[in-house]
Order: C-alpha cells, then structure tokens, then sequence
C-alpha cells in the first residue's frame, strides 16, 4: 500500500497542526498520527504558555530568565527569536479560537511559574493544553487539504538505506523520502512518500517510571531520526517537575501545575516545615533542577516518599477558579485542598534534547523538519524555562512551514523506495518479554538516570541496557512489528542516548547533576 503527499507530518500535537495549517494552503498535507488525533503531551498541558503580551514585562526580561535558567547552555541567538516572535504566534492561535483567561479589566490573566521574573503566562484555568489542542484540531478538520490518519505508528524514515546506499552519521547529503507507517487497523506496513517531512512526535517521558507524560511519550521520533543517521544532541537533559501527585500505583502521574506555587503553593516536609529557602532565595519558585534536587534530597535525607504542597493559605474561591482540574483530582482521592496539603514528588516531565535543529527546523537529514519537544534547538539549553516548549512549538513550526514551501516546488517522490520487507517474521506469542522489559529499562532509568547521577550508576544502567537491548532486538528480527515492540526499541534508544550523553558530560549543569563532581560533604547527602 503506498500513498503520496506534498507535506507529512508526524504527530499531532501542537508542533504538528500548526505546521499543518500553516503550509495547507499550498500543497496536500497528510498528518499521521498512532493514537486519536487529540492524545498527545500538549492535551495535558496545565500552566499555559510563556509569552511577552505588555508592559511592565519586556523580551528582554524573557530573554534573561531563559538564559538564566538554561544554565549558559542556551544559544542566544534563538532564545532572542523565539522570545521576541512568539508573541505573533501566540496571537495567530488565539484568532484559530484558542481561548486565555483575562481579568476583569479585559487584559490576559498572566500566571508566575518558577524562574519567571514576571507574571507572563497565558492560561486556560489549569487546561491550557486541552484548549489549544482543541482550538487547533477545529481548524485542522475545517481545511480541506489536510487529512489526518489517526492509529497510524511511524516506524520508520526512509533514505538512501532503504534504497541498498550505505548512509552514516557523517554522510553529507542523506534525504527523508518519506515513512513507513504501520496502520493498527489493518496492520499493514504502508510506505508514505513525501515531499518534505515534519517529526512532530513529543516527548520520552515514558522512559522513566514515574512520569507526568502520556503513554504514547516514547521518544519515537528521535528514535527513528537517530537510527537514519541523524543528529540529536543534549539527551542528558531530563526534565523532572517537583510537583506530580504522589498518588502510588497511578501511571502516568497527575500534574499539579506550577502555576498554583505561583499562585502561593508552598513546599514543606511531612512535618510540616518549609524547607526551599535552604536551596533558594526564590524558595518554592525557584526553577525546576533546583525545586526538584531539593524536594529529592530532603525525601532522601528523611526517608520519606513525598513532600506536601501547602495551598491552605490560598482563597477557596479563587484555587477553584483558576485551578478547577487539580482541585476535582484531589478531591478525587480524598484530599480537601482547603484543609489537607497535597504529597508530591517530582516525576519525569521533559526532554531538553532530541533532534538536532536550525533556525529554520531543518535536521541534519534533507527535506526532514523536526519541531515539539523533539527538537533540540537551542532554546532551552541545560534546562528549560516552565511554559517555554509551547511556545517554542509554535515558533518552529512557523518557521519550518516557511523553509518548507520555500522548497517544495522543487522536490520529488522517490518512486523507487521498495515496500516494507517483512519476510521471515511471526506473530509475537510472547508479549509478556516486551511488558518485562519495558518494566525492566523504566526501572534501571529510575533507579541509575535520574535526577541525582554517578558515574558508577550510569555505567551500571549502561550494562543493563545492553543486555534488554540485545533481547529486544532478538525479538524484532523474527516478530511481526506492533506498536508495543516498537515504542520498547525507540525507549532503550532514548535511554541509551541520555545515559552516553551523561557520561560524556564532565560538569554539573542544569539538569545534569552527578555525585561526581561534588565536594565530599555534598556528596554524603546524596
Ligand atoms: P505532543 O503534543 O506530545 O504530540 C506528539 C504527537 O506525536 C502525538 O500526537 C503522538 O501520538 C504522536 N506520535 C508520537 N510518536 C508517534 C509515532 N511513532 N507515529 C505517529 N505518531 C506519533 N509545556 C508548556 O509550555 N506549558 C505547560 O503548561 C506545560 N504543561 C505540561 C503538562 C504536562 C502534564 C505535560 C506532560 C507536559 C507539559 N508541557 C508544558 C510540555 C508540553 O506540553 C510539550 O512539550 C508539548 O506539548 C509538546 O508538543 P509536541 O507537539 O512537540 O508533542
Ligand atoms: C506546569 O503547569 O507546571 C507545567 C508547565 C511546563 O511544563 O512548562
């Protein structure tokens, strides 16, 4: 089965449809997508969207507290770009119909999240994500050169490899003609030929065992760009969000967004005792490396699972208000906001690293574009700015659609790519060996990778990697492809990508905090 298409794009979340609808107009667009066409990180969003709308903030001020927060690993070039052209993008999703709290006065209810020197962050209640998602999608099924195949998994891009060329990371010159999609309700492998490509796929949050991103979070997109020889870098970067529900046995873990410590959420230890002001003067507002390796280190020292966020303080009326999704989920598993303080502990989030990308979104491989939180840009350096990767989503997308039509008119499809060999293989009869060894990577990630590192862990997780690696490729050679095994093979890819990253990373910086290279008495705590 084989299709063509001028533009494909892989995901379909934020990066994704806005791309979409940026270069329909032109050219024929088929967005794939492997679950329902909303199901995505950005459907979960809480907080909302950094932007600089009016006075007393100012880019500059955006452009400081990104820096700042990336830990001198940020390029500056594009926090400057991103920072000073999202408010546009901003205002061309809110004329698609997306939707931002305002105040009385009729201006933008801006929210404060951590490492923000300002109130700057555009907000629906606590649902942001839902809505933009839902505002985009609208506009996505109104346009009538855009078809949008949902339960369609991207397995993999097709290059000169597919063609019989040797293609290495150092081949000057490798193009994407397109994907080989597995369609989960027929089960065939069909060859999509593109023109241009957009990798749009999220996150990996699901490499780690407690982790605030959906299930379909499995790194796929960076996977297949790096198995095509393509570049990605700054993988060591993880992301953990200090405040996920401690709720044991829910997976993924429910948010509590950030936005309600800006709001006068205070962090405290089952005692009951502030603790932030030890790490920083900001205290509970401090960015996320820091609230996260000191929510870690104080459950460490005191041998407890959680640490309680203290909203009691906060006006009822006004936590329902802007916080309705939270309060209804506490509320859920018995927790009266108003009298009980919420446990919580920090839980993979985001993925600073991926996909290697200009200022135009092009990756290192021809005709292939990567936007989201896939892509590596730049912008976030050694750790991200809270309510920055939906910006830098936007921004992107906006300017690879320019790159894109810019060069369309000149490609072709590559007509000789052969169909999907699956000569040779079988039906799994044991999905219990993905299963385990899903169990098993998310375990040895948790326990080696996370937010406090070694050397000796990372070599530890390292050989415990090989060895789930070497049993999953076994299994894809003789199995019929499914969705499971796929997803389990781009997870040990990402893992093996941030742990190499890690070791080859000699300093602690932003989120990459290793035993290592600490003075003996900071040591002992960890
Ligand atoms: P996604 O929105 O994750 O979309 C990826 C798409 O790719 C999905 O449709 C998925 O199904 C599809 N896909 C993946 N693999 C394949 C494959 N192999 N084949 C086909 N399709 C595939 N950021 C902020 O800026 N502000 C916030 O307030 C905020 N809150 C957050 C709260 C939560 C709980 C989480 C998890 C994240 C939050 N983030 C926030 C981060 C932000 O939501 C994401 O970084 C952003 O939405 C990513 O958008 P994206 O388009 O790159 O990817
Ligand atoms: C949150 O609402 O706390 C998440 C914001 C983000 O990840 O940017």
């Amino acid at each position: 089965m084989r299709k063509e298409v001028d533009f494909l794009v892989i995901g379909s979340g934020i990066a994704g449809l806005t791309f979409a609808l940026k270069v329909a107009d032109h050219g024929k667009v088929i967005i794939i997508t492997k679950a329902n066409a909303e199901e995505s990180n950005t459907k979960y969003a809480q907080g909302g969207i950094a932007g600089v709308m009016h006075g007393p903030d100012t880019f500059e001020k955006h452009v400081q507290d990104t820096l700042e927060c990336g830990a001198g690993l940020c390029d500056e070039k594009i926090v400057r770009m991103v920072v000073t052209e999202g408010a546009d993008r901003i205002r061309e999703i809110i004329e698609w119909g997306t939707r931002f709290d305002k105040n009385e006065k009729g201006d933008f209810d801006l929210a404060k999240e951590g490492g923000h020197s300002e109130h700057r962050v555009l907000h629906y209640k606590d649902a942001t994500g839902n809505e933009i998602e839902r505002a985009l999608l609208a506009q996505i099924q109104s346009h009538p050169n855009i078809s949008v195949y949902t339960h369609y998994f991207a397995v993999d891009i097709i290059t000169q490899h597919h063609l019989g060329e040797e293609v290495k990371r150092t081949s000057e010159g490798t193009e994407c003609y397109g994907v080989y999609a597995l369609n989960l309700r027929t089960n065939q492998i069909e060859t999509i030929l593109s023109k241009v490509t957009l990798v749009a796929t999220g996150g990996a949050g699901q490499v780690y065992r407690a982790t605030t991103n959906p299930v379909i979070a499995t790194g796929d997109g960076i996977a297949m760009v790096y198995r095509a020889k393509g570049q990605v870098k700054d993988m060591e970067f993880i992301q953990f969000h200090p405040t996920s529900l401690y709720n044991p046995g829910e997976h993924p873990s429910f948010l509590i967004t950030e936005a309600v410590r800006g709001f006068g959420g205070v962090l405290k230890t089952q005692d009951g005792e502030e603790f932030m002001e030890k790490y920083d003067e900001r205290k509970s507002l401090a960015p996320r490396d820091i609230a996260a390796r000191a929510i870690d280190n104080e459950m460490k020292v005191r041998g407890e699972e959680f640490v309680f966020l203290d909203c009691r303080q906060i006006p009822m009326d006004k936590f329902v208000e802007h916080f309705p999704n939270v309060n209804q989920k506490c509320k859920s598993i018995g927790i009266d906001v108003t009298k009980d303080m919420i446990p919580v502990v920090p839980a993979a989030h985001y993925i600073c690293g991926g996909i290697v990308v200009d200022e135009f979104g092009r990756s290192s491989i021809g005709n292939l574009y990567a936007a989201g939180e896939c892509a590596c840009t730049g912008l976030h350096g050694a750790n991200r700015l809270a309510s920055n990767s939906l910006l830098e989503a936007l921004v992107f997308s906006h300017r690879a659609s320019l790159d894109a039509l810019a060069s369309v008119a000149k490609l072709n499809y590559r007509e000789e790519v052969p169909e999907w060999d699956a000569e040779g293989t079988t039906q799994p009869n044991e999905m219990v060996l993905i299963t385990h060894n899903l169990r098993e990577l998310q375990d040895v990630m948790s326990n080696y990778v996370g937010i406090v590192r070694s050397d000796q862990r990372l070599k530890r997780a390292l050989n415990r990697l090989r060895i789930i690696y070497g049993e999953t490729e076994a299994l894809y050679e003789r199995t019929v492809l499914s969705p499971r095994l796929c997803e389990l093979r781009n997870l040990i890819t990402v893992a093996y990508l941030i742990v190499k990253f890690a070791m080859l990373r000699k300093e602690n910086v932003g989120l990459h905090y290793s035993t290592d290279f600490l003075v003996t008495s900071e040591a002992a705590k960890n």
